[in-house]
């Protein structure tokens, strides 16, 4: 089977941060914001390297067990990186901005600067960057399980027209290509419900970088190691 050998979409779990800082004796916080810069370096070098979607992992719905002020932090980061977008939106770049994830335990200003983003780069062809905020694989499941079921209960849908097409349209990351190759850097050999659906053919690679160290060098390198993969979706 042929192959693209640039990837249609990369999943990042950005991992790390705690660590880098620690190692540094600074205060976790400061590990995100080191991480928030490394993402806005590798959307560029995305951007670069003409990759259409970049998924990353910036808050899961387990991580709401961190302390309030780190939960706080990471919201703070987000917020100014959707500030900075918006702000910059009209000259910049062909980057579209989507959330994926249930936004609503969120603050209402960050809810609305979401959907603000959202509708005003809908329209942007060049790299599609989502952001996984409140997300987990599970939840995303569940949540396309449901609509599915309302539609069974309102009788517009028959339970044998379930298939993986519809429950594939429930998801949030609906009409975008599934992730063919994912990142995980800072060691850990683990998925942690990130785009569980999605990857179900997605090449993995684990580099041991900390997230924060990440830059266009290891994104080259995990981009390498995926163009010499021999990918077969179960043919042979
Ligand atoms: C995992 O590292 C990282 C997170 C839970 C937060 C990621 C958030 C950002 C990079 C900042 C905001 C993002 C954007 C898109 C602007 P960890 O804290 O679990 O690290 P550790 O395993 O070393 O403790």
């Amino acid at each position: 089977m042929t192959q693209n050998t640039v990837p249609q979409h990369v999943g990042i779990i950005m991992d790390g941060n705690g660590r880098w800082a620690k190692r540094r004796g600074l205060p976790r916080q400061a590990g995100h914001k080191a991480g928030a810069k490394a993402f806005r370096n590798i959307v560029k070098h995305c951007r670069q390297r003409k990759i259409p979607y970049l998924t990353v992992y910036a808050f899961s719905t387990e991580n709401w067990k961190r302390p309030k002020a780190e939960v706080e932090a990471i919201m703070q980061l987000l917020e100014e990186y959707l500030d900075e977008a918006f702000a910059h939106e009209d000259e910049d770049k062909d980057v579209r901005v989507q959330v994926l994830g249930d936004i609503s335990p969120l603050k209402p200003e960050l809810q609305e600067k979401i959907k603000q983003i959202q509708d005003k780069s809908r329209d942007k062809t060049g790299l599609t960057v989502n952001i996984a905020l409140n997300y987990g694989g599970r939840d995303e499941l569940v949540h396309s399980m449901q609509a599915l079921a309302q539609r069974v209960k309102e009788g517009r849908l028959q339970p044998e027209e379930i298939t993986e097409g519809t429950i594939e349209q429930c998801l949030y990351t609906a009409g975008q290509p599934d992730p063919d190759l994912i990142i995980r850097p800072s060691g850990e050999l683990r998925l942690s419900n990130f785009l569980i659906w999605q990857s179900a053919y997605a090449e993995f690679v684990f580099m041991n970088v900390l997230w924060p160290d990440f830059g266009p060098q290891e994104l080259d390198q995990a981009l390498k190691e995926f163009a010499g993969r021999n990918r077969r979706f179960g043919a042979v």
